[in-house]
């Protein structure tokens, strides 16, 4: 049992290790900054509510080196969530539900889909 649970403890932080060396800052809203993941060379994926400007996002990367990233796109099915959740009330607002019920369910997909080819 002790020895499972030294083997147990030794994965994981040999995981927990090799995670760490692919988990970056992100710095594109007020105050806190979020996590992201260094999915491959060049590109990094985080969620949709830590972009909160499309200029001057910033990235510490895990040896704590600075730089700078550009935004290539949303997610197309993050973005009709939101829409869906401010219609019905799930999403907490104070415009976007009234701008939500204006349109309908094919013109969200539409919208979504071209803020998802932003580049
Ligand atoms: C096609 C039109 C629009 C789309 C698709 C859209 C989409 C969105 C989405 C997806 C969010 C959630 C952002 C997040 O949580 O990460 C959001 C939030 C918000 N949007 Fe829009 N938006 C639109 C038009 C507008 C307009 C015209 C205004 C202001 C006049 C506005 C004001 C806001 C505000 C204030 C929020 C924060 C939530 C709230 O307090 O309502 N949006 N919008």
């Amino acid at each position: 049992m002790e020895n499972e649970l030294a083997a147990l403890s030794n994965e994981l932080a040999t995981a927990v290790e090799q995670a760490g060396r692919t988990v970056v800052a992100v710095n594109a809203r007020p105050r806190f900054a979020s996590s992201g993941v260094l999915w491959r060379p060049g590109i990094v994926v985080t969620a949709e509510h830590a972009i909160r400007r499309r200029e001057e996002i910033g990235i510490t990367l895990p040896d704590g080196r600075r730089t700078t990233a550009t935004l290539a796109g949303r997610d197309a099915g993050d973005i009709v969530a939101a829409m869906e959740a401010f219609r019905n009330g799930q999403k907490p607002a104070t415009v976007m539900d009234r701008i939500a019920k204006g349109f309908t369910a094919e013109e969200v997909q539409a919208i979504a889909a071209w803020y998802a080819a932003q580049r």
